[in-house]
């Protein structure tokens, strides 16, 4: 049978609902929103770099937020902001993250541990816990977070012991929430990409012997971008996804199948 529009819609459509994408200024995070705007939520963009969300969010009829998630007040005014100018969201989308040291782990600062663990695992977890009660509200929810292929396998050659353990943090969190907040049909679930060209790994793409070796153990036969990841995000956010959770999808174009 043809997809037609009216089922396409029912799996997909997120029409009127309100979506919070964080690390929407550049990268995924801004794929994320667009993608979701587009099967017609209504975003919140957050970030730091104010003058990118208010451009992206102009562009998909949004609003931005500019805060810092390695700031706990700053995390703290996200949902607030957002249930008050759009109402109460339905979606979550954690995209933020980064790496703040490329030491091998024997030399690796404790302090980068504990940065990367706020950005990358607790500021998700904070703004779980900040949307929980609107989800709760309306009696249902979908919160997506964004891990990474290193929360599941070393990578020979690039060192990133705290990051691996912040994304692998996310998949425990993902399993817990998903079973504690079931019950209000809230969903939680961790798309982990392996690699793409972003901000981020924009050196490792412009390196030639680094783009040459993510090549060599990549499956499919293309360089990851933002676009192969973000379908796995918009299952999980809307009704096509309606009976996933707790999950770990990984998107990777199989690296780690090998
Ligand atoms: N690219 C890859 O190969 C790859 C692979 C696996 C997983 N991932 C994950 O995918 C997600 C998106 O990454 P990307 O590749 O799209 O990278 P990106 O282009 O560097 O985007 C990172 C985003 O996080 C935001 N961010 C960073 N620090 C922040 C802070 N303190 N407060 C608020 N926002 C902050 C950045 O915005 P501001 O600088 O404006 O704050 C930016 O919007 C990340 O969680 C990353 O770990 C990426």
């Amino acid at each position: 049978m043809a997809l037609n529009n009216e089922i396409a819609a029912r799996m997909f459509g997120l029409e009127g609902r309100v979506a919070i994408v964080t690390g929407a200024s550049s990268g995924l995070g801004a794929t994320v929103a667009e993608t979701l705007a587009g099967f017609g939520a209504k975003v919140a963009v957050v970030a730091r770099r104010k003058d990118r969300l208010e451009e992206l969010a102009e562009r998909i009829g949004g609003i931005a937020v500019a805060a810092d998630l390695t700031d706990l007040d700053g995390i703290g005014q996200v949902v607030p902001a957002v249930a008050e100018s759009l109402g109460p969201p339905e979606i979550l989308v954690n995209a933020a993250g980064s790496m703040f040291t490329e030491e091998r782990a024997e030399s690796e600062p404790l302090d980068a541990m504990r940065r990367t663990l706020d950005l990358n695992l607790l500021a998700p977890f904070r703004l779980a816990q900040d949307v929980f009660p609107h989800m709760r509200a309306v009696g249902r929810g979908a919160i997506v977070n964004v891990s990474s292929i290193s929360g599941r396998v070393g990578v020979p050659g690039i060192p990133q012991a705290s990051y691996a353990a912040s994304k692998l943090g996310l998949s425990g969190l993902t399993a817990e929430l998903a079973v504690q907040w079931a019950r209000h049909s809230i969903r939680v679930n961790t798309v982990a990409p392996g690699f793409f060209r972003s901000e981020i790994t924009g050196p490792l793409y412009e390196s030639e012997r680094a783009s040459e070796y993510l090549r060599r153990n990549t499956p499919l036969p293309k360089d990851g971008t933002a676009d192969d990841i973000v379908g796995a995000i918009v299952w999980l956010a809307g009704d096509a996804g309606s009976y996933v959770t707790g999950q770990t999808i990984v998107v990777d174009g199989g690296w780690t199948a090998r």
